[in-house]
């Protein structure tokens, strides 16, 4: 039996017994054990307590007055791509938009190009480095997304490499299929024909070879429409893979009415919002991941955090880390930012950062929370005052150690 205990623990954040998703005030309430220890047996949380009283370990790592918190939950991610993109980010500088790229074949088409021509093993390999970057910076479960390919032959290149990525991680990570990113230039006039490709081609060598857990469809005025959404998402379902879709980035695009008629896991983005579609969102069972470093990085307004919390929906938030939007994989930046702009409480920021991340990889029996049995994913925080600090300090890397099935992470 491998033990280790921690100690001296000022504060051990989002301590729960029972979780469950969160909505409205519940994600303001962050439940927090002060002077705490905290026992982790073969890599998951066994116990915990405060100091007055703690078992006798030989193995005790002193955490002398840090605090601990579950690790972040990234459950939107396009961490596999075969190239960086920041010309098109100087182009938007000199006033081009984001639309103005795709439109001239830059964005997505400009990556799918590159990524026709990188190798599954150099994929792979920048793809893992991305990981390892990510996990130094807190990130302790990811859902990885395919739609780079926009091939069949591509797609599944990029599902194989994060099964690959899959298979080799010390986190756990879920697949998305996103072969309906966007069209490729061989079908930009024949938009039945992809999606035949994607239901007949694609879904059965998915489902043969397991790449998937979920489907994804970007649904966006000059991308996919709400009813071929639908018809995509109904596709996967019927191979075992749950929506999880792109929605409202641009426009008020149907995606989320789309996303919650095929009962979506989550539908993601949502940074164009009126209140009759926070209100459908907020009585329904789907929950609403934002993006706001993709905002940000596209200088778009960011989502509307309060009018959803406050209506009742149940959040996330993640960092969309790809080439074209969100360049960062940084979740502090993503808590951070979330309060700053969006005006979330730290409290709701990271229990959306973390447990509610958790729902919407349906992790949360693993990660997301200080909860007996789960794995002991954790981030040690340099001392710090309050859990306030962590949001206010933005930009500072105010991570000591990460720990991952409880080993300090190198
Ligand atoms: O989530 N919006 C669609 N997809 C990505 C961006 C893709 C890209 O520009 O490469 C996103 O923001
Ligand atoms: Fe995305």
């Amino acid at each position: 039996m491998n033990q280790m205990l921690l100690t001296n623990i000022h504060q051990l954040i989002n301590v729960r017994q029972q979780p469950a998703l969160l909505r409205g005030k519940e994600l303001s309430s962050l439940p927090i054990l002060e002077n705490a220890w905290l026992l982790i047996v073969n890599g998951r949380i066994a116990d915990f307590g405060t100091m007055d009283a703690y078992p006798e370990v030989s193995n005790v790592m002193d955490l002398k007055g840090a605090s601990v918190l579950p690790c972040w939950c990234d459950s939107h991610t396009h961490l596999v791509f075969a190239a960086s993109r920041e010309e098109e980010f100087v182009d938007k500088i000199k006033g081009m938009s984001y639309e103005d790229i795709a439109a001239k074949g830059g964005g997505i088409l400009n990556s799918a190009r590159r990524l026709a021509l990188t190798t599954e093993e150099a994929l792979y390999t920048s793809a893992k480095q991305r990981l390892v970057d990510i996990i130094r910076l807190g990130t302790g479960a990811v859902e990885i997304k395919s739609g780079y390919g926009l091939s069949v032959e591509a797609e599944i290149k990029m599902l194989r490499v994060i099964k690959q990525l899959k298979e080799t991680s010390p986190i756990p990570i879920k697949a998305t299929f996103l072969g309906a990113h966007t069209y490729p230039l061989l079908f930009k006039e024949d938009h039945e024909g992809y999606i035949d490709q994607i239901i007949h081609e694609m879904l059965p060598i998915i489902d043969r070879e397991q790449l998937a857990d979920y489907i994804d469809v970007f649904c966006e005025k000059g991308f996919f429409s709400p009813e071929e959404t639908i018809r995509i998402c109904e596709a996967g379902k019927k191979i075992g893979l749950q929506p999880k879709i792109h929605a409202n980035q641009l426009n008020l695009s149907g995606g989320v009415q789309a996303g919650i008629q095929t009962n979506a896991i989550s539908v993601d983005h949502l940074e164009t919002m009126d209140d009759e579609t926070i209100q459908l969102l907020a009585s329904s069972n789907t929950i609403g991941t934002l993006l706001p470093t993709a905002a940000y990085f596209l200088r778009m307004p960011f989502q509307p955090a309060r009018q959803l919390i406050d209506s009742g929906t149940a959040i996330a938030l993640a960092s969309d880390y790809n080439p074209g939007s969100s360049p960062s994989g940084n979740m502090n930046m993503v808590v951070s930012m979330s309060c700053i702009q969006m005006k979330m409480l730290p409290e709701e920021a990271i229990n959306a950062a973390t447990l509610n991340g958790a729902y919407a990889m349906e992790l949360e029996k693993e990660v997301g929370s200080i909860t007996i049995g789960k794995r002991a994913n954790l981030i040690i925080t340099q001392p710090i005052p309050s859990i306030a600090y962590l949001p206010y300090a933005f930009g500072s890397n105010l991570i000591d150690r990460v720990l991952i099935n409880g080993e300090v992470f190198g």
